[in-house]
């Protein structure tokens, strides 16, 4: 495992080819997850099933032969164990029944139990069980701050508006919610490490709606502390931490902190530029525009050499796009990406 390339990047020690893995590698663009997710009207049922989380995260893994592995399951898993009621129902993005719409609810909040998360940790070990055993698996959770947004807001927004509300109105409870999420996420992540992942990714989806001081009060620093508690935790200690932050208001560098070993840039990033500044500090994954994959063979092919050639001399790089995949991708201008860039 430790000679794997994925973990060797991690290390900031160099490969001939980079690895490569995608953000959202499993999902709806592959007519192989349709098949079993027209199974279930709500998404979320399917990711209490183990044994499908499995098959799942190993779909693109047959079809691709990436060099990571992500665990098939959801951010918001959080928040549906504290009772907020999520679903995803046909055609919409995910919605709580019970959202956080006071500070009254998160003085009446249950306290979280990890045991109620058992399903993921199961889907660990089945997805451990059927990957190739050198095959990294990345475990992940939402950062406190995303998780907090989806919970106030309800579900997705264009705007964010009632969250954007609470934190004016009411940020001395907003931080006793982060500060519960984020113990929340300590417990979760742990678990998944000792139920077989071999990295973690904390995907702070939302960054971009703070401020660059609110950025850091509202969301770095409860992830920082995240990251403490697993640096300080010898059963975490040694995994490495993979940070996204989507479309943040503030310079990578001055984002950074010790307890993180790679950042994921977001596409708008320019990766020269934070490459010059992070070498050999940091491991560097990304940072594609998805948007790169409904263009011509031709231009794929382009610009993923065109990265692949800015990073050639950074020990550490990871191959990915800036954020996930979307449902309109043709499977096949994945496989070009993948061979422009080990070719
Ligand atoms: O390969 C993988 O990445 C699979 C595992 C995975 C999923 N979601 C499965 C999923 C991961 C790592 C996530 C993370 C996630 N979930 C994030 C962070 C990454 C990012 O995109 O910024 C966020 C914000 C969510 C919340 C979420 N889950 C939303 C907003 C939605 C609906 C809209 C959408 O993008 O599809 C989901 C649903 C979801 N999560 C799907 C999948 C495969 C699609 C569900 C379906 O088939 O209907």
């Amino acid at each position: 495992m430790q000679n794997s390339k994925f973990i060797r990047a991690l290390n900031l020690q160099e490969n001939p080819i980079p690895p490569v893995w995608f953000m959202r590698q499993a999902g709806r663009y592959l007519p192989e997850y349709q098949k079993i997710r027209k199974n279930y009207s709500n998404f979320l049922d399917m990711c209490k099933q183990p044994k499908t989380c499995a098959e799942l995260a190993l779909q693109p893994i047959d079809r691709f032969s990436l060099d990571a592995s992500i665990l098939f399951s959801d951010i918001l898993t959080i928040p549906d164990a504290l009772n907020l009621g999520l679903a995803f129902h046909e055609g919409e993005g995910p919605k709580f029944s019970n959202p956080i719409s006071s500070p009254q609810d998160i003085k009446k909040l249950i306290t979280f139990d990890v045991n109620a998360l058992g399903y993921v940790f199961k889907a660990v070990e089945e997805t451990k069980n059927i990957l190739p055993k050198d095959l990294p698996l990345i475990g992940f959770c939402g950062s406190p701050w995303t998780l907090a947004a989806y919970s106030i807001e309800g579900g997705g927004s264009k705007d964010f508006r009632k969250t954007k509300s609470f934190l004016e109105n009411h940020p001395g409870e907003l931080k006793e919610f982060l500060e519960i999420l984020t113990n929340a996420c300590y417990e979760y992540l742990r678990q998944q490490v000792l139920s077989g992942v071999n990295a973690l990714q904390i995907f702070d989806s939302w960054a971009d709606l703070l401020t660059d001081n609110h950025l850091d009060t509202f969301s770095l620093k409860y992830t920082r502390i995240l990251t403490q508690l697993l640096k300080a935790d010898p059963v975490t200690a040694n995994i490495p931490i993979i940070l996204f932050e989507k479309s943040p208001n503030k310079k990578i560098v001055d984002i950074l902190f010790k307890e993180i070993t790679c950042i994921s840039l977001f596409w708008q990033e320019d990766i020269k530029s934070v490459a010059k500044d992070l070498k050999n500090k940091y491991a560097i994954q990304g940072n594609l525009n998805p948007k790169v994959l409904l263009g011509s063979d031709e231009s794929i092919w382009n610009e993923t050499q065109k990265i692949g050639s800015i990073m050639k001399e950074y020990p550490g790089f990871i191959f990915n796009l800036g954020h996930g995949i979307t449902p309109d991708i043709d499977p096949d201008k994945v496989k070009t990406m993948i061979d422009a860039l080990r070719q």
